[in-house]
């Protein structure tokens, strides 16, 4: 099977349960706090090992608690952890999620190590990571780690022919056009494509547009995810609406990392665009069902027997 390199964030997620999300100035009573295995890159890298995929995860933590138990949940589903950095100066990185009866979230991230890998720490190692990239078919990516490194990584990956995945998430309005050239896939959500663009969308056809935009910037394909309605597809040759499976969200957290980490591991099994997405949409439907960001991620049975009455 086709291997897949990891390059993200890693957090431990405080996770505060609470009945709704308190505004500027306001005091709430919370229900629960729970610490739950997070950060963008490691829930997909989880979700990748989780369903059976060959997957190596590069990013950093801290020498602490947090950092230990990081590695060690991803060990547990079979990713290969050995090329995490464990830095002595810095604390892991951390997210402080709120989440409300309804399901919506908000998040704080205090970046600790996912900041610290910077482009020179990499470097401090160039002939492994060329090593590394050259080992791997398809190269994920998030932007919770300095966007420097993103594209350093990005550019050695073009550079060996590698299928490239970036899911622009947390989105930024910064990022120069050159970042975008020979990316084969991106998955903003409808919000990050607006600030991508920097331009309002609500109808199909201003997503539509939005993602014509990226298109002309250089990106491949992007898949534009839409929540509980759906996703598109747009590339140069077409756009495609997929509809979503119909379920009760109670956690959306990591439903979008569920979504480009089953959506690469398909693709490296051999099945189809189309058929990818129908995969990442059937996990990220299981996903959202349930709370937590890692603790969410469904089995490979779960998706197969969704994604087989999907596919039909
Ligand atoms: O995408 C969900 C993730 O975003 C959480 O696990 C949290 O760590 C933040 O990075």
């Amino acid at each position: 099977m086709k291997k897949i390199l990891v390059v993200g964030s890693l957090n431990m997620d405080f996770v505060l349960e609470t009945p709704h999300i308190p505004q500027a100035g306001e005091t709430v009573s919370g229900r629960k706090v729970s610490f739950i295995p997070g950060g963008k890159g490691a829930n997909q890298a989880y979700t990748i090992g989780r369903l059976g995929g060959n997957v190596k995860m590069l990013g950093a933590v801290g020498r602490d608690d947090f950092g230990r138990a990081l590695k060690d949940n991803l060990a547990g589903v079979g990713v290969d952890v050995s090329d995490v950095c464990v830095l002595e100066k810095e604390a892991t990185g951390q997210a402080y999620i709120a989440i409300d009866d309804a399901g919506e979230n908000s998040i704080i991230l205090i970046a600790g190590a996912n900041g610290a890998l910077t482009p020179e720490l990499i470097r401090q190692n160039e002939a492994c990571l060329k090593e590394i990239i050259e080992s791997s078919d398809i190269v994920v990516m998030q932007l919770e780690i300095p966007l420097e490194t993103v594209l350093y990584v990005k550019e050695l990956a073009a550079s060996l022919h590698k299928l490239i995945i970036v899911d622009p998430a947390p989105a930024l309005s910064t990022i120069p056009d050159g970042f975008w050239k020979e990316i084969d896939y991106i998955k903003p959500n409808e919000t990050e494509l607006s600030i991508l663009t920097g331009k309002q969308m609500k109808t199909q056809e201003e997503i539509i547009a939005g993602a014509k935009r990226m298109l002309e910037k250089g990106v491949r394909n992007v898949i534009v995810t839409m929540g509980g309605k759906g996703c598109l597809l747009v590339n140069h040759d077409l756009e495609q609406f997929f509809e979503a499976r119909s379920v009760k969200a109670v956690d959306t957290t990591a439903a979008g990392d569920c979504f480009t980490a089953s959506f690469a591991l398909a693709l490296a099994e051999g099945k189809s665009c189309f058929e990818a997405i129908v995969f990442g949409q059937a996990a990220s439907s299981i996903a959202v069902t349930r709370k937590g960001a890692q603790t969410s991620i469904p089995t490979r049975e779960e998706v197969m027997s969704v994604y087989t009455q999907c596919i039909k």
